[in-house]
């Protein structure tokens, strides 16, 4: 058996941190060498890299364990696909199959959703900007418009009036459910009144009919009774509704906001020790329904999950181009991938695995992006063996956010593909050249040299 040469290091030792020196064992990073079992050498040398890596069979899987948690439990049961958690057209269609309908918040996704052909009773409306023009066609298509503020009660009256018909709507709820933040700034408050108070405004005018309830609590929600305190919040408002204007709720939709199996910046213990279980959330949900609901009546449960459904599906692909070692002694690496694609680097400590088997011992290290910008770091305190350039490293889990709100800034935006169920590579988003970048510009005349 050879032996490879291993080049020797000087290492500072940092008092606090595991290393072999100081009693710890050596830490030897994950190594990952295909994705949904397709090589990592041939999608970097098919598609290059950067690469954004989707596993359909991982979303579909995901999808539906979260879907089954409720349905077992709940009959009346819908998802509605939080767009702007991911829109690539490929990531919507394959959730509108598993019978998602589209949860939108602005005009632009509106636009998405019908170049999908989502008909119209297979959209909810959120979002506190809601155009006059994009609320008449919502109207027209039949669409689930829950509405966030009492400018939005006008322009839906003024839609009535004109039409000559009333308009199914919803509002939108903000409550404390015992959560910190306790989001306050999206539709009405439930506790000083305001709900009411819009709800006693809308029938007033006889143009709107509520027939349905939606809040969002927040986003990674690590505490099932959180859900519990708001389903009873929202099923008591409901009734009370019914009892001052005899309307009936026929839906009750709670947001997203459930956690996905990544880990937060901060947190030590990995996603799988920190996090309670779909079926948690979803006894917790649940019973708390059947615990408020009067005998007979079951109005929909809708569910916009977003990061829980997507995170887990999605991952990067990103290639070390530069090596250096900074003035303090820790190693750095340049890679051709930075926080203009991963926007959850600020919240997130993701998965990182190695693209091959690297000896030797680790040292504190920082991942830093391509960005000639100093806030351009992916990881500043992960343990890694010296990495030579070409080694590529396998981002996880980067499915939600990441893809919506990732920048057109220093850098194209890189290619997306999806890895089909039948293991099939497919390319669901190209890479952007030159084109994209100015396809809106115009350079006046006078300018041109
Ligand atoms: C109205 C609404 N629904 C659903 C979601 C999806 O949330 P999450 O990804 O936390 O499940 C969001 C995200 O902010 C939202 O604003």
């Amino acid at each position: 058996m050879t032996t490879q040469y291993e080049k020797p290091v000087i290492q500072k030792l940092r008092s606090g941190l595991m290393n072999k020196f100081a009693g710890g064992t050596p830490m030897h990073r994950k190594v990952k060498t295909d994705i949904a079992g397709v090589a990592i050498d041939d999608l970097v040398s098919q598609f290059g890299s950067p690469l954004f890596v989707y596993s359909e069979q991982t979303l579909r899987r995901k999808f539906r364990a979260i879907r089954n948690a409720f349905a077992t439990r709940y009959s009346d049961v819908t998802f509605g696909w939080s767009y702007k958690t991911n829109y690539l057209k490929a990531i919507c269609a394959i959730l509108h199959q598993e019978g998602a309908m589209a949860e939108l918040v602005s005009k632009m996704e509106y636009d998405k959703a019908k170049a999908l052909s989502v008909p119209g009773n297979q959209i909810i409306l959120n979002g506190p900007y809601k155009p006059m023009a994009t609320l008449e066609t919502a109207v027209g298509d039949g669409v689930t418009i829950n509405i966030d503020h009492h400018d939005e009660i006008e322009d839906l009256e003024a839609i009535a009036t004109r039409l000559g018909q009333t308009i199914p709507v919803g509002i939108r709820l903000n409550l404390d459910a015992g959560i910190q933040p306790c989001w306050s700034r999206f539709g009405f408050n439930l506790e000083s009144g305001q709900a009411m108070d819009a709800i006693r405004r809308i029938a007033s005018s006889g143009k709107l009919r509520v027939k349905g309830l939606h809040s969002h609590i927040g986003t990674f929600i690590m505490e099932p009774a959180a859900y519990s305190r708001q389903v009873e919040k929202m099923v008591t408002f409901g009734y009370e509704i019914e009892q001052a204007c005899g309307w009936r709720m026929d839906y009750i939709d709670i947001g997203g906001g459930f956690p996905s199996r990544s880990r937060l910046k901060g947190s030590y213990h990995a996603a799988d020790v920190m996090l309670p279980s779909i079926d948690e959330y979803a006894d917790a949900i649940c019973d708390a329904l059947w615990a408020t609901l009067k005998p007979g009546h079951t109005p929909k449960l809708i569910i916009e999950s977003g990061r829980a459904v997507i995170d887990e599906a999605g991952t990067l692909i990103t290639s070390v181009c530069g090596t250096k070692r900074l003035p303090d002694g820790t190693r750095a690496y340049v890679m051709d991938a930075g926080v203009n694609l991963l926007f959850t680097s600020f919240w997130y400590r993701f998965d990182i695995a190695l693209d091959r088997p690297i000896s030797g011992p680790c040292e504190p290290s920082v991942i830093y992006g391509p960005l000639c910008m100093n806030i351009d770091a992916v990881d500043e305190g992960i343990s890694l063996p010296s990495l030579s350039r070409g080694t590529r490293l396998v981002i996880s889990t980067v499915g939600a956010y990441n893809n919506t709100q990732w920048l057109q800034f220093i850098e194209y935006r890189p290619n997306v593909v999806l890895v089909a169920e039948t293991g099939d590579v497919e390319l669901i988003r190209e890479a952007e050249d030159l084109s994209d970048l100015e396809r809106r510009e115009h350079l006046p005349e006078r300018l041109k040299v």
